[in-house]
């Protein structure tokens, strides 16, 4: 069997190296061509992935190998796995044009026998509907008896994909029964593998997922204002209110990533679930909750430090994070703002519009979205807890 795996992003190239780890030949696809060239010398595009220099640097040139023809890619492969992003527009609709790009390329290239499986999140019902309608336009066979179809969902954390591949069971439905033993067939030779029904349950378990760390993480928020307004320290009461029954999630300035904040929409936009909404809209409003409090406690003009880019310490991932917003309206409220954060130079923040923080001591407060670095308690705002 030779695999593709179409998209090395963060998601796709830790996919890959895995799957070429537990013996199995695999073909890279990127259209990203600096990318692929960078890989195929050995180097690690994502360094703060644990473990993926190791298996790169064993695997590339050997039974990893990379390109940037994904037509060719799907010619010379008989399985393709799919994990290319989808975001969502500005009115929160799903744009499927990087989806429908990837899979016209496979259709083109299938061959009699082969399993296409989705990993991307997508709106329930993508891989039975617009997926199978591309494949079969394209190639004039029919899924699920000339070729196989199957959705499973994507799984990892940035920074600990390589164990959570190994740590969770790695869910597969097909379009139908032979789709889903087919996908099944690959993924065991590197995970363990829990077979569900069809291709929309699977779809729905990662979408579930997300929502509920979203609602939760709103509910945080909502209990963090409560404690504020009644002068409770929200930290201390989240640690002791914690237990086998009760995870008060972390509060913040909102949910960012290319998943969480995205995938609540897939479901508000096909029926009313007046929980999901709120917990999304108020999750956004967030930033102004956080810019309310600094203008009641400091003067427009004050030098506002901000640590943290990304929309999580660890990954330098830009993706919706709410701290491009949250600076921007700082700076609207008349705020001299400065910017830092680990993972990213000074130079990268200067080229994104900021002013780079350096001389920590000469701010009038510093505001800690991230919670790796610690900063003098009586000038520091911490808003992730
Ligand atoms: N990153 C995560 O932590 C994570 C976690 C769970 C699920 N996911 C899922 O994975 C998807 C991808 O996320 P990511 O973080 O890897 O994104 P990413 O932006 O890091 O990478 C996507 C890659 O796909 C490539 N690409 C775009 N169009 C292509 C095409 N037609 N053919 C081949 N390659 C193409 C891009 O060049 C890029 O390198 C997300 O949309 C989500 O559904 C990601």
């Amino acid at each position: 069997m030779k695999i593709s795996v179409v998209g090395l992003g963060k998601a796709g190239l830790p996919l890959a190296a895995v799957i070429a780890d537990s013996g199995l030949d695999v073909l890279g696809v990127d259209v990203d061509k600096k990318r692929v060239m960078d890989i195929e010398n050995g180097l690690n595009p994502i360094p703060e992935e644990t473990g993926l220099d190791k298996l790169i640097k064993k695997h590339i040139r050997k039974n990893l190998n990379v390109t940037s023809d994904p037509l060719t890619a799907a010619k010379s492969c008989n399985a393709h796995i799919v994990i290319v992003p989808l975001f969502i527009d500005d009115n929160k609709k799903p744009d499927f044009s990087v989806l429908k790009k990837a899979f016209t390329c496979i259709g083109q290239g299938l061959k009699k026998g082969d399993i296409v499986v989705l990993e991307t999140t997508v709106p329930t019902g993508t891989t039975k509907g617009l997926n199978k309608d591309i494949l079969e336009k394209e190639s004039g066979f029919v899924a699920g008896i000339d070729f196989f179809l199957a959705h499973s969902p994507e799984r990892i954390m940035t920074g600990h994909s390589i164990s959570r591949f190994k740590e969770f069971p790695k869910i597969v439905g097909g379009i139908n029964k032979r789709s889903g033993e087919k996908a099944a067939e690959i993924y065991r030779h590197f995970s363990n593998i829990q077979i569900v029904k069809n291709s929309t349950t699977a779809e729905m378990i990662k979408i579930a997922e997300g929502i509920y760390r979203d609602v939760n993480i709103g509910l945080a928020n909502e209990l963090l204002k409560v404690c504020d307004s009644i002068g409770v320290d929200f930290s201390e009461m989240r640690k002791y209110a914690n237990h086998k029954y009760c995870n008060i999630h972390q509060a913040g300035i909102g949910v960012g990533g290319h998943c969480i904040p995205v995938y609540p929409w897939f479901i508000i936009n096909q029926m009313d679930v007046p929980i999901i909404k709120t917990a999304r809209i108020e999750n956004d409003k967030m930033i102004y909750y956080w810019k309310d409090k600094i203008s009641a406690l400091h003067p427009k003009g004050a030098k506002i430090g901000v640590v943290g880019l990304s929309y999580r310490s660890d990954v330098k991932e830009l993706a919706y994070t709410r701290s491009i917003p949250f600076i921007e309206l700082l700076e609207q409220e008349g705020f001299d703002v400065y910017v830092a954060d680990e993972l990213f130079s000074k130079n990268e923040i200067i080229n994104l519009g900021f002013k780079a923080l350096e001389k920590y001591d000469q701010m009038d407060l510093i505001v800690q979205l991230h919670d790796s670095v610690k900063f003098p308690e009586n000038k520091t705002l911490v808003i992730q807890r």
